[in-house]
């Protein structure tokens, strides 16, 4: 894990929306926004990161420091301190560019893995677009991932009726293997995102960040909506 310290005392970004990456940002658990991800990607080679993913990964990591914290709070549905998550973003991030600009490296001289441990100094000159997966869940963190790590450019938030994502996350329980894809899991975070999820919701649709996308019709209606949104806000040719 990089410092968390250095993102606590950082008070400007290392990426920055127009030489890191366009930053956008799932949506609402289970609205089938795995599969829109999936999607987004095979069609605008988006980068995509979930927060969920990074925290599990850490989560079963040997020798993390942090790995029983985040256990605890996924199982109870609650929010993982932010500094954890932002941290495991910025990396994910940092690694990301750091194997595209290898592999546009022609000499083939870039050793990666200096590159990953680099301390951060925000001087990446590869463009990327990057769709971070459930994220920002809770207002500090979507606060201070702007503040020091990226901007974004917008939040995509898949919105479906509660009884519709408890019947497909209890049906994705049967094979996830997640601790949390269980009645008791599911009704806790329901709860953490009406409380803690949907002020962060609205103070992006204030600064008109938000695209709201249905997402209880099938997937292919959905993609569609999605694109047709993203050719609004980013134009064509992104
Ligand atoms: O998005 P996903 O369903 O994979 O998230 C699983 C859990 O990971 C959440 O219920 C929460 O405990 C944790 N999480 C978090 N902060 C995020 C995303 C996920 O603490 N931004
Ligand atoms: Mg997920």
């Amino acid at each position: 894990m990089p410092a968390i310290d250095d993102l606590k005392n950082r008070t400007t970004p290392v990426f920055s929306a127009d030489d890191g990456a366009s930053v956008d940002l799932g949506g609402r658990r289970i609205a089938g926004k795995g599969t829109q991800c999936e999607r987004l990607v095979a069609a605008y080679g988006f980068t995509h990161l979930s927060a969920g993913d990074l925290l599990r990964a850490e989560q079963n990591r040997a020798g993390s420091q942090y790995g029983e914290l985040i256990k605890d709070y996924i199982k109870n549905g609650l929010i993982v301190p932010m500094e954890v998550t932002i941290v495991l973003l910025e990396n994910a991030m940092r690694d990301a560019m750091s194997a595209a600009a290898a592999n546009k490296d022609v000499t083939g001289t870039n050793d990666n893995t200096a590159a990953v441990n680099a301390p951060a100094t925000g001087n990446t000159s590869l463009k990327g677009k990057f769709l971070i997966d459930g994220f920002p869940r809770k207002f500090d963190q979507a606060v201070k991932f702007e503040e020091a790590v990226c901007p974004a450019k917008f939040v995509l938030f898949y919105d479906c009726p509660e009884e519709e994502m408890e019947r497909r996350l209890l049906e994705r329980g049967k094979t996830s293997g997640r601790e949390d894809d269980n009645a008791e899991s599911i009704r806790k975070r329901f709860r953490t995102f009406i409380e803690t999820s949907m002020p962060v919701v609205e103070y992006f649709e204030k600064q008109d960040r938000v695209v709201r996308i249905r997402a209880d019709v099938p997937p292919d209606d959905v993609f569609r909506a999605t694109q047709a949104e993203l050719v609004k806000r980013l134009g064509d040719n992104f």
